[in-house]
């Protein structure tokens, strides 16, 4: 059986060189694969929006939705360290607010830790949620949830001054008590530069090779679409391969060549005539 890795165990990688890789996952059935591979972590994350519903973003996303495929999750994937993704507009209000979703995560979801994206401008809610009793994992650099402040999705931290800023907001958030920080889509040399002057692991996507964890999203991982971002590897190609097996089952109908007896209940029924 899988055994879970621990909180501990992920911050003792800045230290013993172990490295992690975490996947984002929204459902039963992909869980149940998740928690068979050597993979340590899912991020049950709010690009649910656009990868489960469609969305263009991922603004719109309620605490709701991620803990229905939270729970899924969960059950799928017992022995997996789960991380639930706090979706814009349920920390920004107050710290209570907050800590009121991060206990839904944790309590109804049965999550391991949260995730909620920001810097110096999350410091005061990431510091009163690690107090109130749940592990934080903050997220800096291309924040999707701010992506139209940001003039879109737009690689960060492009020059010096960009980058001390963004060292800033990664020790606002180790200060504030997380006990790992994801840095997305930063030029590889900064990423190096923060995780020099930080004490927490970071968690990379678009973040170059310099990380303790590596994070993907499952649809770019498997290729269920043809176009993934720069940063995303396509390790398999599940849309191909799902369309071609649609295909095949719609041909064998229409040429009435499925069912085949070996697929039917054979049963001889008396007296049908
Ligand atoms: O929701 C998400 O998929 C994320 C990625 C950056 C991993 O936060």
């Amino acid at each position: 059986m899988k055994k879970k890795i621990t909180v501990p165990e992920i911050r003792e990688t800045k230290v013993n060189g172990n490295k992690f890789s975490l996947v984002t996952c929204y459902d039963y059935s992909f869980a149940t694969l998740v928690e068979k591979s050597e993979i340590e972590m899912i991020l049950v994350g709010d690009s649910l929006g656009m990868t489960m519903l469609g969305y263009s973003g991922t603004v719109g996303v309620t605490p709701d939705d991620i803990i229905h495929h939270g729970k899924a999750v969960r059950r799928g994937a017992p022995n997996t360290f789960i991380i639930g993704d706090m979706p814009f507009g349920s920390y920004n209000e107050s710290i209570e607010q907050g800590i009121h979703t991060a206990n839904r995560f944790m309590m109804e979801i049965g999550c391991d830790a949260i995730k909620l994206e920001g810097g110096k401008r999350s410091a005061a809610v990431v510091k009163a949620i690690v107090e109130s009793g749940t592990p934080v994992c903050g997220h800096i650099g291309l924040t999707p949830q701010i992506s139209a402040a940001m003039g879109g999705f737009k690689v960060q931290g492009k020059d010096a001054i960009a980058a001390k800023l963004l060292l800033e907001d990664a020790k606002a958030i180790e200060d504030a008590g997380a006990f790992m920080i994801m840095v997305e889509g930063v030029p590889s040399d900064v990423t190096s530069y923060i995780r020099k002057n930080i004490n927490i692991p970071i968690i990379g996507i678009g973040a170059g090779v310099d990380c303790e964890v590596q994070a993907m999203v499952m649809h770019d991982l498997l290729g269920f679409t043809d176009w993934v971002p720069k940063f995303a590897k396509k390790y398999a190609n599940i849309g191909e391969i799902a369309v071609e097996a649609f295909n095949a089952y719609s041909k064998e109908v229409k040429a009435e060549q499925f069912p085949t007896p070996q697929y039917s209940y054979n049963t001889k029924v008396e007296g049908l005539e």
